[in-house]
């Protein structure tokens, strides 16, 4: 994912936003309990959660109300939603204290970084990445986060049996999604007809995918699974 050593390629940019005095409240009194700490170290997830469950990763998760309407749905299953934006974070953790939500932890850094370095092979079942950034202009495409470089580490991080489920709204994302999966054969596409899969109709609709609806966008999904064996690196 870098360019050099020293100059790492983002899938983000850091907007502004102002916090609201709420979100700066949540901030302040509900992060030490759900947030997760930048650190070296990889996470012991069942020590985490104090129980040993499933794992789900949603990364980018924007104002978060995916990731708290999944946790409680998904009750027994235990998730990290990563998002950089502050705001978006804030009002991530009212909405896990307003509907009383314990099974979820937040992390506010890069989710490539933080899966790199804090993350266990094999560790998960899940990573859900719903209307990730499509920088739409052809010099921005490196930005994409779904890279060949991404997508094995994600196969190394993903458990056998483990889906890796996507959302778009912007075709030509899609097809590179479309294309980078293909060509690694840790992943087997779930779709019947070789392509997009039909919309799961648990998965919650974003502000994002609002957002392309309204522009008349077609929004796409895609679930890939994990194949059994070690991810292999020279396949992708
Ligand atoms: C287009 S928004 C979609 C938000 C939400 N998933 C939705 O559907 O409404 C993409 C989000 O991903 C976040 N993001 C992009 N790259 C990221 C990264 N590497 N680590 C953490 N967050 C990232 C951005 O800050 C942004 O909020």
């Amino acid at each position: 994912m870098t360019e050099s050593p020293h100059r790492p390629i983002r899938s983000f940019v850091l907007r502004k936003g102002r916090l609201t005095s709420a979100q700066s409240r949540a901030l302040d009194e509900l992060w030490p309990h759900f947030g997760i700490e930048p650190s070296e170290t990889v996470i012991d997830f069942d020590r985490l959660f104090s129980r040993k469950s499933d794992v789900i990763v949603e990364i980018g998760f924007g104002n978060g109300e995916s990731t708290w309407q999944m946790a409680r749905q998904e009750a027994h299953k235990n998730f990290i939603g990563i998002e950089v934006h502050k705001p978006g974070v804030g009002q991530l953790l009212m909405a896990l204290e307003n509907h009383d939500i314990g099974n979820v932890r937040i992390v506010r850094e890069d989710a490539v970084s933080f899966l790199q370095h804090r993350v266990a092979k094999s560790s998960l079942q899940g990573v859900r990445i719903y209307f990730p950034d499509p920088w739409p202009k052809k010099r921005h495409h490196k930005r994409r986060i779904v890279q060949k470089d991404f997508v094995r580490l994600l196969a190394e991080l993903i458990a056998p049996g483990g889906i890796l489920h996507l959302a778009t709204d912007w075709q030509p994302y899609a097809d590179h999604m479309l294309e980078v999966l293909g060509q690694c054969t840790n992943f087997n596409n779930l779709s019947v007809t070789g392509d997009y899969c039909e919309r799961p109709p648990w998965r919650v609709h974003t502000k994002y995918e609002h957002r392309g609806t309204r522009l008349g966008h077609k929004v796409r999904d895609l679930q890939f699974q994990r194949v059994d064996g070690d991810s292999d690196k020279s396949t992708v």
